[in-house]
């Protein structure tokens, strides 16, 4: 199964972006997982998107339209995800093609604060499902107060976290056969 993975943060030590490659080293052998930056991809804007699909834009979205599922880690930004995220997935979201259109999703994410992305995964979800993605309900991967369960080196180092994402990974892979079976 082919997958696209794609860390909702810009930020260099992210705690997403070493969680999405802690997922990717969990996950069990089938799930092809391809993470993909979203550094370049531009703000959203009508116009530009009259002139034709910016170049990175183009590319994921041809990747996420040449793949089965799409992995999301993000944070939790003012209760919600970050505008970058969101600003990638309204690229996303465009005619023609729509390429996450009839996909299926996984939802991840850490921060630092108590309630692990909570809110920002509720938010997140309701975007996906208006795409018509469907995301895998339960498990849930919450890592909260990702500062203390992760190393310098952005190793993950709390064993439950460990313990948690695996039994995602694992669920995710099978029910993603489940629904991809014809
Ligand atoms: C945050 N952070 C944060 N944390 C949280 O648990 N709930 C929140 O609502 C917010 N809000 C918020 C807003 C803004 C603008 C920033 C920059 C940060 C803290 C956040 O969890 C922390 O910065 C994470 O480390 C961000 O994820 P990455 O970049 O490590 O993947």
């Amino acid at each position: 199964m082919k997958v696209v993975g794609l860390c909702g943060s810009l930020r260099r030590d992210s705690y997403n972006g070493a969680l999405l490659r802690e997922a990717v080293a969990v996950a069990p052998p089938g799930l092809d997982v391809q993470i993909v930056s979203i550094h370049d991809i531009p703000l959203f804007n009508e116009d530009v998107e009259s002139a034709g699909f910016p170049a990175s834009v183009a590319s994921l979205r041809a990747l996420c339209g040449a793949s089965d599922a799409i992995l999301i880690a993000t944070p939790e930004y003012n209760s919600s995800m970050p505008g970058v995220l969101k600003n990638t997935v309204d690229w996303l979201s465009r005619a023609p093609a729509a390429p996450l259109s009839g996909k299926f999703g996984g939802v991840i994410g850490a921060s630092q604060g108590m309630l692990g992305t909570s809110r920002s995964q509720v938010h997140l979800r309701q975007v996906l499902s208006f795409l018509n993605v469907s995301v895998m309900n339960k498990p849930e991967v919450l890592v909260a107060r990702a500062q203390d369960k992760f190393d310098a080196a952005l190793k993950l180092t709390d064993e439950a976290t460990r313990k948690a994402l695996t039994k995602y990974m694992v669920a995710w892979s099978e029910w993603l056969q489940r629904m991809m079976r014809p």
